[in-house]
């Protein structure tokens, strides 16, 4: 693995240079707060109305509208909605410095061709592994989080030195910055989260919730042992890997997740997820998301009100009141 760490980096590249965050949600408050703290010159772009204006001031740093913001920067952070950034890019293209960069916190846009950035311009990446709260406390605490990085176009000869210097004045050099590509972060990034964490585990806490309920067990027992015990497993994983994990429940458990697990995720499974995998590599989920913002979200619409009024809700808000769950 290609991994550096703060001491193997130069802040040099980005010393004197200004830094234009596009989006203060998430990402951007976090990298923004972050650059700030370790002396980056940073201003803020919104746009007109937004509703982050305010915390972004109280936070003491630079706002300014998106355009404003990009014409006066070296470095332009792309960190809105992924849907949003190939309007945003064509609205201020223009407005781009010749020869500036231009950084990412998300390979699809690039990768996928919704963006084709202006020859003149470097194009970078940084992506934390994970979300922005959590880059900005542990950076507070002297910590940082992985992140992984990549050149698209390397305009100027300097790219990988900008991209190097930006990961680390966020903090996630702290930890170690993974070297990758557009292509490997975005594919990575967007299978997970349809076919592993984000997708499927929600899924099989539902069916596993639903199976026992069928099967007449009340819906609280349900979902104290299908939800309930999953920041456990998560902790456990977390502190000392699967295989540790397994070590450190009772043989029963073990036993249980032994004969239970391959066949509840067979080849069937794989398949499935060999096939989520491909929806991602053609960019038909890229097209889908496209779609789905011009279309007003209705799928998302959708997914969020099934959540609202499963069965599991309410449960899980009667065992929030118990301090259960
Ligand atoms: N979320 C994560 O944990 C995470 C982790 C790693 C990487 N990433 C990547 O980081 C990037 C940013 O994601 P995010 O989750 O941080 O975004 P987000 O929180 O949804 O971004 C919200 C911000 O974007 C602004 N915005 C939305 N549409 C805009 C538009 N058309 N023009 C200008 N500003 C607009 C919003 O403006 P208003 O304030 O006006 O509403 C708000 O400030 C994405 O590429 C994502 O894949 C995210």
């Amino acid at each position: 693995m290609d991994l550096l760490r703060d001491r193997d980096i130069d802040i040099g590249p980005l010393a004197g240079k200004r830094v234009a965050i596009l989006g203060y949600g998430n990402q951007g408050r976090a990298q923004a707060l972050n650059l700030k703290d370790s002396g980056i010159d940073v201003v803020v772009g919104l746009r007109g109305a937004s509703g982050s204006a305010r915390a972004a001031e109280e936070a003491g740093l630079e706002i300014a509208l998106v355009e404003e913001a990009t014409a006066s920067a070296d470095v332009i952070m792309f960190l809105a909605p992924d849907e949003a950034l190939a309007g945003i890019y064509r609205e201020v293209e223009a407005r781009i410095r010749y020869g500036a960069a231009i950084g990412f916190s998300h390979g699809l846009t690039v990768h996928f061709g919704q963006i084709h950035p202006r020859h003149d311009l470097d194009v970078f990446m940084v992506a934390p592994k994970g979300p922005g709260v959590a880059l900005r406390s542990l950076y507070e605490r002297g910590k940082g989080m992985v992140g992984v990085w990549a050149v698209a176009q390397d305009a100027s000869g300097k790219a990988r030195d900008l991209a190097l210097a930006y990961g680390k004045a966020i903090g996630c050099a702290r930890a170690g910055l993974i070297a990758s590509s557009f292509a490997e972060e975005c594919e990575a990034d967007l299978f997970n989260e349809g076919a592993v964490v984000w997708g499927a585990v929600p899924e099989i806490l539902v069916a596993g919730f639903e199976t026992l309920v069928e099967a007449g067990v009340s819906p609280e027992l349900a979902y104290l042992e299908c939800v309930g015990e999953l920041k456990l497993l998560a902790d456990l994983i977390e502190a000392r890997g699967i295989a540790g994990m397994r070590e450190a429940i009772s043989n029963t458990a073990e036993l249980g997740a032994a004969l239970g697990g391959p066949r509840v995720v067979d080849e069937h499974v794989r398949q499935n997820m060999r096939q989520v995998l491909e929806d991602v590599r053609s960019g038909r989920f890229a097209e889908a998301l496209r779609r789905e913002a011009a279309d007003g979200y209705p799928e998302l619409e959708g997914a969020r009100a099934r959540s609202h009024s499963h069965q599991m809700e309410r449960v899980f808000q009667d065992l929030k009141s118990l301090g259960g769950s």
